[in-house]
């Protein structure tokens, strides 16, 4: 018996990177996929797989979005992964970088969410997650200005949407993962003027020696689709992190960060384990109950 068995579950940017990885993983665990990208050539790799079914969109556009969700009667999990990296600073930013990035990074969550979401509450149950980063309200990442505005902006999306309709029986979660090993992880380090040393500049920021890889995501994906965490309602912040936020020491910024929340939360809960212990991989993740919907 999967962990998904039956669920129906639609995703964006599953072409390739982490949304592969999760459409994949999702699969495996018996659930029905729809995995949906712009890139129609990359998206075949994925035809053929059981449990995945594969369908072009651009999630900028309204008519396309619409168009899918009227496809749908049920929907159990739609995890909005789409998004893109700016390199910069504001100053490197021009209003076009700017539009573009929230354009996709943002609205295109807006507009899925607007498509789907009344499909959840007709059932009365869903499970929405949602892609932003560490780089963000998290973290402030050097060189990610409009980026880390728009997963900043995530992180907002999935609190309300999450206060908004706890009670009618929606979950509405985001992931913040640190630097993963996608294939436009290594384009962007090509891009660099000195691709060596901008993959050196990535790697001195990884305490564990290594980047995470989008298979672990998904675990995490799988595990927020699931019935396991059903009682996880409400606005509740997951973050994975890997690099000098999360350590296994409890010296370090990472289990101390845990405790303050911890504290600050007061009855609230902070769990802090490692998620991916199992696969040898320093990977901790902390999640955490930032705040809870009825405190508002
Ligand atoms: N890779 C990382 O280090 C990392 C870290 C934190 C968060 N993220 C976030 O995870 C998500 C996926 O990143 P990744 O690196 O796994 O993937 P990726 O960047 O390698 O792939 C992105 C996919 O999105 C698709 N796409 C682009 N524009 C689209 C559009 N308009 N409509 C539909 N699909 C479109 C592309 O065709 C591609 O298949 C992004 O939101 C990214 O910001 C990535």
């Amino acid at each position: 018996m999967g962990r998904l068995d039956g669920k129906v579950i639609v995703l964006s940017a599953a072409a390739q990177g982490i949304g592969k990885a999760a459409a994949i993983a999702f699969a495996k665990e018996g659930a029905q996929v729809t995995a949906t990208d712009i890139n129609a050539e990359k998206l075949k790799e994925l035809d053929g797989t059981p449990g995945i079914k594969t369908k072009v969109l651009d999630v900028t556009k309204k008519d396309h979005v619409e168009a899918l969700a009227e496809e749908f009667d049920h929907v159990d999990v739609l995890f909005n992964v789409a998004g893109f990296v700016h390199h910069g600073t504001i100053l490197d930013c021009g209003e076009k970088d700017w539009d573009f990035t929230m354009n996709l990074n943002v609205r295109s969550m807006y507009l899925m969410l607007k498509a789907f979401l009344p499909k959840m509450l007709a059932q009365k149950s869903g499970s929405i997650i949602n892609m932003s980063s560490v780089a963000s309200s998290i973290k402030g990442v050097a060189n990610r200005c409009v980026y880390s505005t728009s997963k900043a902006a995530v992180i907002g999306l999935t609190k309300s949407v999450a206060a908004d309709f706890l009670e009618q029986g929606i979950r509405c979660n985001c992931i913040c993962p640190g630097t993963v090993d996608t294939p436009s992880l290594r384009e962007r380090i090509e891009a660099r003027p000195d691709p060596e040393q901008a993959f050196k500049d990535f790697m001195a920021r990884q305490r564990t020696g290594r980047m995470c890889t989008a298979e672990e995501v998904a675990h995490l994906c799988v595990y927020l689709a699931s019935d396991e965490v059903s009682t996880f309602s409400s606005c509740r912040l997951f973050l994975s992190i890997t690099q000098r936020l999360g350590t296994h020491s409890q010296n370090q910024p990472g289990y101390i960060f845990g405790r303050f929340l911890l504290q600050i939360c007061g009855q609230h809960i902070c769990y802090i384990f490692r998620f991916f212990g199992s696969l040898h991989c320093s990977f901790l993740m902390q999640i955490m109950r930032v705040q809870d919907v009825h405190s508002h």
